[in-house]
């Protein structure tokens, strides 16, 4: 079976830095065409704006050819295709699979019955771990490192995959974690059980302001409507933080706010002026750390 990126645990520590490596040296050198004659297939069944583009700007810039959906309902799914059906298909047309599917583990089925790898877009609330490669990345350019850092993890943290995958990459160096939700949205225990058994600690609070002073990376998530299966919970903490310019009075100055987007009330508008705001930056650095993911996995160097 090829090499798939389907869980952020695919990745050794040594990957994930040489990806960041990788990374840099697109982010110098964007124009590698290093893919030529190679297909890539970005197939979506969810929505996507940034990760899709994102990963379609990297093969373009790559050099290679894409082809794909961002809609199953004009694909064959909508006549009963299989998810393994489709996946046998396009594994004979691609040479590469990008796939976003809003079922946990549909895409360590899909790489399973792949026969070139997969990368996981995005499975339901499970793992987003492209996502967490550029907030890697991000992280290590607005601090200069990766260890010892202060990771304010705030809303969504019960169905958000970009903080599962988050918590188990830093999870190998050394991170104080502070966990910003309400009741409703708390970390799942079996991640608190895994920071436990790597001996990381963590901290909880309902307070988006308890802690602000107090850490280096401020990472804010939206409430996502699409994974509640109860709509009057979804109206009882839709709005429950709204982080606003004001609060960032008594921060240290080596705060950065990070968002995998799209954001809805969480950051008011009039923070995105502020020198701790990189959520835009951080979108942007999407393209080079998927240009790194995507030659990684078809066994291309820089
Ligand atoms: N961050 C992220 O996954 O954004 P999209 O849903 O727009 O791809």
């Amino acid at each position: 079976m090829p090499k798939s990126l389907i869980s952020i645990h695919d990745f050794s520590k040594d990957e994930m830095l040489h990806i960041l490596d990788m990374a840099a040296k697109f982010e110098a050198n964007p124009f590698q065409t290093i893919l030529k004659g190679k297909v890539v297939a970005c197939i979506f069944f969810e929505p996507s704006t940034r990760t899709r583009l994102s990963f379609e700007t990297a093969a373009n810039r790559l050099g290679a050819r894409i082809i794909g959906f961002s809609d199953a309902d004009n694909t064959s799914v909508s006549k009963g295709e299989t998810l393994k059906d489709t996946i046998k298909m396009v594994s004979n047309y691609a040479d590469l699979i990008i796939m976003r599917h809003p079922l946990e583990g549909s895409a360590r089925y899909a790489s399973e019955v792949s026969g070139v790898p997969v990368i996981n877009a995005g499975d339901g609330a499970n793992q987003h771990p492209s996502q967490t490669l550029l907030d890697l990345y991000s992280i290590f350019k607005t601090q200069g490192r990766l260890s010892d850092l202060s990771i304010n993890m705030v809303g969504d943290l019960k169905y958000g995959r970009t903080v599962h995958s988050l918590l188990q990459a830093m999870s190998h160096f050394s991170p104080l974690f502070t966990f910003t939700a309400p009741d409703e949205l708390m970390m799942p225990q079996e991640y608190k059980k895994y920071l436990l058994s790597k001996g990381i600690s963590y901290r909880e609070t309902k307070e988006l302001t308890e802690y602000l002073n107090d850490t280096d990376i401020l990472y804010m998530t939206r409430v996502q409507q699409e994974r509640f299966l109860d709509p009057i919970e979804y109206e009882r903490v839709k709005n429950v933080y709204s982080l606003n310019a004001s609060m960032l009075d008594g921060c240290r100055s080596n705060m950065r706010i990070l968002h995998p987007l799209p954001r809805v009330n969480e950051i008011s508008t009039d923070v995105d002026s502020s020198e701790h705001a990189y959520y835009f930056e951080q979108a942007r650095n999407g393209v080079f750390t998927r240009m790194a993911i995507i030659a990684y996995l078809l066994g291309k160097e820089i």
